[in-house]
């Protein structure tokens, strides 16, 4: 048996969930039990498509790629063309894989690899609306003692929100799943917005994955480049902050990270704040710390990280 960590990645490709993935898919660190897809920057479909297309372009044709929640818990769906894309992954060439999707829907399968785990033993990676994950803690809530760890990307606090004035897209989409999850005894590392916008490509980025020979990192920079045209009007420059590569950054190189015990809720019904992330920085209330904060990122580590891992794809 491997005693790597045991990872499973739920999420949306979606053009930074797919750097996470090439990210993840470079090494050998980790075992990945599972991928598992849920609707949000497009519909089900696409994204389940763009997690197979990843992993075949990355090579990794072990993939076991699960789709999951086609909407979430309560809401219709919201998604996010104007950002990724039609098709979820502007900036390479889609085709339709031929890596096969298992046929078990993602939180049966959460549920199934956690009710057999070891306690505290697999990690979750989360970089979508947090559907699957609290279906799969609604169907049994006592898989929540196999959890590691729960590294995901949602949420603001010192940023405003890039969706609402002050809610962050993934925990504006499902809000409800959201908090079953903030809710839940397991350890959850949050990498919000406040992070996510300290790791912006540029120009220097840009330059340096050009001068990366591979396939891989060939598709990583169209995408990248594509991604730098959606947050202009913020920044007035070309530049993309990397939301989703954050949580395999931190499983990788944890020392890129400050990160802060908090306490965070999420608003669930509330017409104006929806999916506001109330993230108890400095202690106002009396309630438990339930996450760990992330609310500083190096960005040269950052980067150098991202660098190296395109560098380990062959020719
Ligand atoms: C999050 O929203 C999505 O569009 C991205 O993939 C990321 O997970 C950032 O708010
Ligand atoms: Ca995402």
């Amino acid at each position: 048996m491997s005693d790597k960590p045991k990872l499973i990645i739920d999420c949306d490709p979606g053009q930074d969930d797919a750097i996470n993935l090439i990210m993840a898919l470079a090494g050998d660190e980790f075992d990945i039990l599972g991928i598992t897809t849920v609707a949000g920057n497009v519909g089900l479909k696409k994204v389940t498509r763009n997690a197979r297309l990843i992993c075949e372009l990355t090579g990794y044709e072990r993939a076991m790629i699960f789709a999951g929640a086609s909407k979430p818990l309560k809401l219709p769906l919201a998604t996010a063309e104007f950002i990724h894309g039609k098709e979820g992954l502007d900036g390479i060439e889609i085709f339709e894989p031929a890596l096969p999707i298992v046929s078990m829907e993602a939180s049966d399968f959460i549920v199934e690899a956690l009710s057999a785990a070891n306690e505290k033993s697999i990690t979750l990676v989360v970089t979508g609306p947090m559907t699957n994950i609290a279906r799969a803690l609604q169907k049994v809530p006592n898989i929540v003692g196999a959890i590691k760890e729960i590294v995901l990307m949602g949420g603001a606090f010192r940023e405003g929100g890039n969706m609402t004035p002050s809610a962050e897209f993934n925990i504006y989409v499902d809000p409800h799943a959201a908090q079953i999850v903030f809710d839940c005894a397991a350890p959850k590392i949050v990498f919000g917005l406040d992070v996510t916008y300290q790791v912006l490509t540029g120009a220097d980025v840009i330059e340096r994955i050009e001068a990366i020979d591979n396939p891989v990192a060939k598709a990583a920079l169209g995408i990248l480049k594509s991604y730098e045209r959606t947050d202009t009007a913020r920044f007035n420059d070309q530049v993309a902050p990397l939301h989703d590569p954050c949580t395999m950054a931190y499983l990788l190189k944890p020392e890129i990270f400050k990160l802060k015990a908090c306490n965070i809720q999420v608003e669930v019904d509330a017409e104006l704040t929806r999916g506001h992330t109330a993230v108890d920085f400095w202690n106002r209330t009396e309630l438990p710390k339930n996450s760990l904060w992330a609310y500083e990122a190096d960005r040269d580590m950052f980067f150098d990280l991202l660098i190296d891992r395109l560098k380990l794809y062959g020719s």
